[in-house]
């Protein structure tokens, strides 16, 4: 920069400028690193920009690792400074190194303002795209399934085939919001703590601590006054016989919703528990919530009703353990389903990935799966053996060969899929709300024996409550639509065939 005669005082040479407290090796080394980490690091976010692959490990180290390194950088260059200070304080005693004046009159002055200036502006700049990322990736699936994939692993997997694969781990367990995303971190870094120190349990305990409540996650999407109204649901079961007799029923889930007892139908039915002018609250005795003995109801401002179960007559709940009945207390399995044998062989059944033709293999399959097992490994292999061994007959021919091969894939997915020996996770260690044939689920408050001390008044344990069972076939080939008493379509306004040969929007169409 060219000297300004104006800036200057006539007659005086410009002062050489003092060694700054800067010039040291530790400050040179915290350039060093700052420059070539914040280098790599941007050469590594671009990449990650324009060829975007899902690499959790490459996150990890563009979002988490090279940003601490830059940071680590920066805290060299302070540190740096600092010792120097106190270098030349202590060769000189009683030698106060002057903190430095800004006097914009000075050449070299503006220039070291200007490039501090400038070396700022573009740390900052970095620092806060790398804030944002580093946010956005500890918010990622990979982040919470992969980095703890030792210990989530059962979570990770059964989460990808659940019907929420392509909801973010975080929208169900932290949501949004400051306050939950600090705890979280605060809550993860004691995890990564235990992991360290190995002093986790598993399987992971849940219900989960600290759940966020489902008004703040899964209320986000899913709005509790929508009226679902009824839906039919269809369930195989196959015999463990010879020919894997099937059997299905179909029944229709009342599953309602909406505003509670006002106009018709409306506000009734399962998902009456969560309409907006309704209120269960109840009290578990345990942490897992498998026993309620004490239930209340509050409908719009009438009174409180009080249901207890048999036995539990004079129990009052102390009032910070009783909990608010939200979705999670029948979906707690929404993104993470361990099935069980059964549910999964008769499933695939019905699907046909396993193969009804060959005998007994229901009876087989699900005696597989259900044996004990140390490792995964040790169950791949055992599927592989006894299905060649059972059907050692059918190995013979060339496509029977490979009917069997097929069937032993899929059932080695199958295991994957939903047994974690290594985590101690099946379907056994994580009992499934919604429903009453494997575990107690809704039978937790609706078995019958819950009743209002006034009234003798029960929680209902009607059959038809919750479903009505519409068709029950046994026998029949798979995969057949739901047929119940179908009938045809009777146009309304006593003109029962006017849509005969024609479509609806030839007269409806606006
Ligand atoms: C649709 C919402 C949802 C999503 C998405 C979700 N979870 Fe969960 N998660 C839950 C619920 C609900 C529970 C069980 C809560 C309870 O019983 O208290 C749970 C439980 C867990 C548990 C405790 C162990 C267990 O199996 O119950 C872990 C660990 C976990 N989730 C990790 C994850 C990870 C990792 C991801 C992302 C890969 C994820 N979750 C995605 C809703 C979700
Ligand atoms: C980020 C949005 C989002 C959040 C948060 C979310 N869900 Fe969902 N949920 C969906 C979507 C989208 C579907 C439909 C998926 C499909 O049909 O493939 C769905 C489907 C469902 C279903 C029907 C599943 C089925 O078998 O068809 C249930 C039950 C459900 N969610 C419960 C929950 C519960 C309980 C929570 C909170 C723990 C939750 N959801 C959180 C978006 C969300
Ligand atoms: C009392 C237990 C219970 C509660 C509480 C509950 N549900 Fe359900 N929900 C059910 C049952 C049972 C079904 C029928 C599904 C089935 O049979 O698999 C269902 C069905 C659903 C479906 C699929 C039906 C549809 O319309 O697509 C969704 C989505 C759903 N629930 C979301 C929620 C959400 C979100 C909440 C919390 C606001 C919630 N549920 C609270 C028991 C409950
Ligand atoms: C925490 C206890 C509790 C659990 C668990 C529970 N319910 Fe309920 N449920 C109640 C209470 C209390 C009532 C109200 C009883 C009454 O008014 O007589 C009720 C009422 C109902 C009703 C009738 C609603 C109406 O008025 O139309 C249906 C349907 C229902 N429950 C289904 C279910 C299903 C399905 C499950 C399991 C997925 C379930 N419940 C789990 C406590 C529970
Ligand atoms: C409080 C509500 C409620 C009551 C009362 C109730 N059920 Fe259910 N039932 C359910 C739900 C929820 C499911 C689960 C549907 C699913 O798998 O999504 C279910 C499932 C079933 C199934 C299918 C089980 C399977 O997977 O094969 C049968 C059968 C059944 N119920 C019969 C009955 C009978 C019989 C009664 C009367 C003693 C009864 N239910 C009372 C809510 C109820
Ligand atoms: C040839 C003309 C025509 C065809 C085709 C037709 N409709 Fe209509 N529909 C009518 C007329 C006319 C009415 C009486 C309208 C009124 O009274 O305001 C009516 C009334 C109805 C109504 C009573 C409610 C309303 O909006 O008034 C329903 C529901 C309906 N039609 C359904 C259907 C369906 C579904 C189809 C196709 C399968 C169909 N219609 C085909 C002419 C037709």
């Amino acid at each position: 920069m060219a000297k300004s005669p104006l800036v200057e005082e006539p007659g005086k040479p410009d002062e050489s400028p003092p060694p700054p407290l800067s010039r040291n090796l530790i400050t040179y080394a915290g350039w060093g690193v700052t420059i070539v980490a914040a280098v790599m690091t941007l050469v590594l976010v671009a990449s990650d920009i324009l060829f975007h692959r899902e690499q959790p490990y490459n996150a990890m180290v563009t979002y988490l690792i090279m940003p601490g390194v830059v940071g680590a950088g920066v805290g060299l260059i302070f540190l740096g400074i600092a010792v120097e200070w106190v270098r030349r304080h202590r060769s000189a005693p009683h030698y106060y190194p002057p903190l430095p004046t800004v006097d914009l009159n000075k050449d070299w002055m503006r220039r070291r303002i200007l490039l501090g200036a400038g070396m700022l502006t573009v740390l900052f700049g970095t620092s806060a795209v790398g804030i944002y990322q580093t946010y956005h990736y500890t918010e990622s699936t990979e982040f919470c399934g992969l980095v703890c994939h030792q210990v989530m692993e059962p979570e990770y997997t059964s989460y990808q085939h659940s019907p929420h694969a392509r909801v973010l781990c975080t929208e169900c367990h932290i949501g949004t919001g400051a306050e939950w995303y600090v705890r979280s971190k605060v809550d993860g870094l004691r995890q990564v703590y235990a992991m360290l120190t190995n002093t986790y349990t598993l399987p992971i305990e849940v219900p989960v601590h600290n759940l966020r409540p489902a008004r703040d996650t899964c209320e986000q999407c899913h709005w509790p006054g929508h009226f679902s109204g009824e839906m039919v649901r269809q369930i195989w079961h196959f015999s463990p016989d010879q020919a894997n007799t099937p059997m299905r029923y179909s029944m229709l889930m009342k599953v309602g919703g909406g505003k509670p007892r006002i106009g018709e139908g409306q506000g009734e039915g399962i998902h009456w528990h969560i309409s907006p002018d309704v209120t269960v609250r109840y009290w578990p005795t345990d942490w897992s919530r498998m026993e309620i003995p004490w239930v209340e109801v509050t409908v719009a401002d009438e009174e409180p009703q009080i249901f207890r179960a048999t036995g539990y007559e004079d129990l009052n709940p102390p009032e910070d353990e009783i909990r608010v009945m939200d979705c999670i207390d029948c979906h707690n399995r929404p993104a993470h389903m361990f099935k069980s044998p059964r549910q999964l062989v008769d499933a695939s059944l019905a699907e046909g990935r396993l193969s009804t033709s060959l005998p007994y293999i229901r009876r087989y399959a699900v005696e597989i799966l259900e044996a004990p097992y140390e490792s995964t490994g040790e169950a791949l292999e055992a599927i592989g053996r006894e299905l060649r061994e059972r059907y050692a007959a059918r190995m013979e021919g060339p496509q029977g060969r490979a009917m069997v091969e097929r069937n032993i894939g899929w059932l080695r997915d199958l295991y994957q899929e939903n047994f974690f020996p290594e985590h101690n996770v099946d379907w056994r260690v994580y009992p499934d709300h919604i429903g009453h044939f494997e575990f107690p689920g809704c039978n937790r408050c609706h078995a019958g024996d819950h009743y209002e001390l006034e009234t003798g008044i029960t929680i209902s344990h009607d059959c038809n409550l919750c479903h009505e069972i519409i068709e029950q076939v046994v026998g029949e080939a798979t995969r057949q639509p739901v047929s119940f008493d179908s009938e045809e379509f009777r146009h309304p306004r006593g003109m029962e065939d006017l849509w005969r040969g024609n479509n609806c929007t030839d007269c409806h169409a606006p």
